[in-house]
């Protein structure tokens, strides 16, 4: 065979992985191969593999151990909106995806290339772990990922697809990175399998409860995103890549945008007379940002607080909203990681933050409390106290108590406060401070209850407003809502150049 026939023939046999066979069985799974989703995730004709020859040793536990090209790992670069990104895509195809040495080093390399570079990593995992004939090398492999996913966050976007085995310890690459895809039936990731849960715990479990897409969106919250297919789950890596820049040192895209109708006058209206009435805070955000560019982030878990990016003028933007809607809104601990995480990330990349807020308070209980409310409610704190990109907020309706310091406060580190007039900033809700404040007085009323409505009353009128915050400067401006648009339109314009000098330190201690 002549030379340039033979590397022909390799590169093809090394396009076939485990061969014909296995890829129909992957097929008949419902599933694509590592090259198919790299075909759809890329664009056209970007995409230039590395790597392509590696292959396993013949060593370990079977000498005989057959070799293939690639050894179950697609790796190397292309774009993604004409934007430069790193691939990784596993093989099921070869030893189940399986983590040998080499494949480990594949991985390695174009994380390293991500970050000398700056540009994006993805990771499409489907995997049944370490390579079982490799042993400790193998385990050495997965932690040389996990150091390079350390280093490598908060300096490059880190992506990770889940989109089959996800299991043991390799669990944990997926974990450290920025976000996690999961594709629904197909895709699984835990710690332990349901094999081991039972001698262990007793308990019966299927796969797909105990670690499939649905459990990680909304249970545990591991999963961003729980896809109804692989073709979807390809799609929200690519609209999630357009609200992200490729490096910390570096803006996200800006889109074009043609100035129009900026008042809004749905706004309103939104906010319901009656204030324990629920309203839907996505309404506000749909009013407020560009049409149709609100991409929520994490939608199944903690539905009282909503994160996701969006468009302000063309500009990406990161949200963080309490969600009236859902338990009124109130902060528990989901609640608290949710946003939390959300805001670091968006902190590190150079996205500013909107924070709208309507929080009746941290949720009361032993449940809570024994989970430690305080400490993970302090995350949130945290993580906003430290965000040093332009943070503007927007008070629609309750800011009670420790709940209005945590939500972007002016006092946190907020650019701009504005409130609508429905607002009510104070220590508690009416009812309860009344019923501290003037509980002797109630009790010795000829009728309790209609000198407690009295109080309320006018505790609500005295208290339960925007302009005592507004007196002293906590609140900006106190706006008409339907001018909303307008006002962060010009607010995160004029915090376009911000600059913030922080005290030096290694890093600071996030309540963990
Ligand atoms: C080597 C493996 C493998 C592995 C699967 N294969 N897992 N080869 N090492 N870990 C091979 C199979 O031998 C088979 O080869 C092919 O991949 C497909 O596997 P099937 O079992 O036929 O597929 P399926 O029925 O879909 O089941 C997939 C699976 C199962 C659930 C992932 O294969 C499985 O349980 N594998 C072992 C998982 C595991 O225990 N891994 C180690 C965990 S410890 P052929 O030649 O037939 O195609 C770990 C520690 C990480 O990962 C620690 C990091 C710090």
């Amino acid at each position: 065979m002549d030379k340039i026939a033979l590397l022909q023939s390799m590169i093809a046999e090394a396009a076939l992985g485990g061969g014909e066979v296995r890829i129909a069985s992957q097929h008949k799974k419902g599933k694509l191969t590592a090259r198919e989703r790299l075909q759809l995730l890329l664009d056209e004709g970007s995409f230039e593999e590395l790597d392509m020859l590696v292959a396993n040793r013949n060593r370990g536990l079977t000498a005989d151990q057959e070799q293939f090209l690639g050894d179950g790992v697609v790796t190397g670069y292309g774009t993604i909106h004409g934007r430069l990104v790193y691939v990784f895509s596993q093989d099921f195809t070869v030893y189940g995806g399986s983590l040998s040495e080499p494949h480990a080093r594949k991985i390695c390399k174009v994380m390293d290339l991500a970050m000398e570079n700056g540009a994006p990593i993805i990771g499409l995992n489907d995997s049944g772990g370490a390579r079982i004939q490799e042993g400790v090398v193998s385990l050495g492999g997965y932690a040389d990922i996990f150091y390079r996913n350390t280093r490598a966050s908060g300096v490059i976007p880190q992506i990770s697809a889940v989109m089959g085995p996800c299991a043991g310890g390799a669990v944990y690459s997926p974990a450290i990175t920025d976000f996690i895809l999961m594709v629904e039936q197909t895709s699984y990731m835990f710690v332990t399998g349901p094999n081991v849960v039972k001698t262990v715990t007793h308990e019966e479990v299927t796969a797909e409860e105990l670690g499939g897409a649905q459990t990680h969106a909304t249970k545990s919250g591991v999963t961003h995103f729980a896809c109804a297919n692989e073709v979807e789950c390809i799609q929200y890596i690519k609209r999630l890549l357009k609200y992200v820049p490729q490096n910390c040192e570096e803006d996200a895209p800006v889109y074009p945008y043609e100035p129009g109708q900026e008042a809004r006058e749905a706004l309103n209206n939104i906010i319901p007379l009656h204030p324990n009435q629920p309203y839907d805070m996505k309404e506000v955000i749909a009013q407020i940002t560009d049409a149709d560019s609100f991409f929520e982030v994490h939608s199944g878990f903690a539905e009282n607080i909503i994160v996701g990016f969006a468009l302000i003028a063309g500009r990406s933007i990161g949200i963080v909203a309490n969600q009236p809607a859902h338990l009124a809104g109130v902060l528990d601990i989901h609640a608290s990681v949710k946003a939390a995480r959300f805001t670091r990330f968006c902190d590190a990349f150079n996205i500013p933050l909107l924070v709208l807020v309507d929080v009746p308070g941290f949720l009361p209980g032993t449940d809570q409390e024994w989970n430690a409310i305080i400490t993970n409610g302090a995350k949130l704190l945290f993580a906003l106290s430290e965000a040093t990109v332009p943070k503007i907020t927007v008070t629609t309706r309750k800011a009670y108590g420790g709940a209005y310091c945590v939500m972007n406060s002016k006092h946190i580190g907020a650019d701009l406060n504005f409130a609508f007039p429905q607002a009510e900033i104070a220590v508690m809700g009416p009812k309860g401070a009344v019923e501290i404040i003037y509980k002797k007085e109630i009790d010795a009323a000829p009728n309790p209850e209609a000198r407690m409505n009295e109080l309320v009353a006018d505790y609500t009128e005295r208290f339960a407003n925007p302009y005592l915050a507004a007196e002293k400067g906590y609140i900006d401006e106190v706006i008409i809502p339907d001018q909303t648009r307008i006002k962060l339109i010009k607010g995160f314009k004029m915090l376009e150049n911000k600059v913030v000098t922080m005290p030096r330190k290694k890093h600071g201690n996030i309540p963990l």
